[in-house]
């Protein structure tokens, strides 16, 4: 029986992380120039439900059944036989490679799930659709940060970019012009659980102060919107510049995204921002070919340890 592999691209929310965990609306859009590949080979010699699982990135080199019923992997493998409801898997391996960095606001973790629900069922014959492969991925993703809202798994199962609602139906985002972004990474390691922890800690203690900020987010989100569908380069960059003061007002950023976020306004970006859970991770700021590679240089000399430039494409005739 020949391989099967799968990808799954990275992301970056371009605004409304944090308050998307509050019900309000947030826009991701997938990075392709990162991602996490899944291959599957028979293996005709193991016995019936042995999965060999080969994960450089993480050193990881095991039997499924070794690994403790909590792991993320564990759930995903039980998610996925669920889901198909056969009694085992027949014998595999599987290697998981990842060019996402770790940590860091990219979804390495839903990458991870989505690659490899869509190896093994494509392995299996039974290909699921995205959606389907976006909520499978989801039960894996409450395992590595407990209240996810669902945006990662979404935009990176549909590799698209996303307007995102928790519990809504995902719209895929109109682009009329295309737009470009450069990703700096700030270095520093940041666990997305512990942040959104922290912030539902400070919301429960102070819920008017904090959902007044989730609503002025929920407000840029919608004007960040509309200047995607009117092709407003300008808009868009001062919309996502003022989400980064909200996400300042709720406490998430921290002084190195704070400082590669003003290097990158000086070096003439549109707008700059954390993206993801923020206190470590990476920033985004909005470029075009006449800046981006002045912004990349700005953020590289300002300590970032690793800048992608990605553009996101049109899909509109
Ligand atoms: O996984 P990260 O670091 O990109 O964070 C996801 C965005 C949050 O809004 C902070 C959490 C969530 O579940 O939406």
């Amino acid at each position: 029986m020949p391989s099967i592999s799968a990808t799954a691209p990275g992301k970056v929310i371009l605004c409304g992380e944090h308050a998307v965990v509050y019900s309000q609306p947030a826009l991701a859009v997938p990075v392709t120039q990162v991602n996490t590949r899944a291959v599957v080979e028979a293996n005709p010699l193991g016995h019936r439900g042995q999965i060999e699982i080969h994960a450089p990135d993480i050193h990881l080199n095991a039997q499924l059944s070794t690994l403790a019923a909590d792991h993320p992997l564990s759930v995903l493998f039980e998610t996925i036989r669920s889901e198909l409801k056969i009694p085992q898997f027949p014998s595999f391996r599987i290697t998981i490679k990842s060019s996402i960095p770790v940590a860091a606001g990219m979804g390495s973790g839903a990458a991870v799930s989505v690659a490899v629900i869509r190896a093994v069922t494509n392995f299996l014959g039974r290909p699921l659709d995205d959606r389907r492969t976006s909520d499978l991925a989801f039960e894996v993703e409450k395992t590595y940060h407990g209240t996810p809202s669902g945006i990662d798994n979404t935009v990176i199962a549909f590799a698209r970019p996303i307007y995102y609602v928790r519990n809504k139906p995902v719209e895929i985002l109109k682009v009329s012009s295309p737009f470009m972004l450069v990703i700096a990474d700030s270095g520093i390691k940041s666990s997305t659980a512990n942040v959104v922890q922290d912030l539902k800690k400070h919301w429960q203690t102070e819920p008017v102060f904090y959902e007044n900020v989730f609503n002025q987010i929920g407000v840029l989100v919608q004007q960040a919107r509309n200047a995607i569908e009117r092709g407003r380069l300008e808009d868009l960059g001062y919309c996502m510049t003022q989400n980064h003061r909200l996400l300042q007002n709720l406490d998430v950023s921290c002084t190195k995204l704070d400082e590669l976020v003003s290097h990158a306004l000086h070096a003439g970006a549109f707008g700059a921002k954390l993206s993801g859970a923020g206190r470590g991770g990476n920033m985004i700021a909005l470029v075009n070919a006449a800046n981006s590679e002045q912004v990349e240089q700005a953020l590289k000399e300002a300590g970032a340890t690793r800048t992608i430039c990605t553009t996101i494409l049109s899909n509109m005739e």
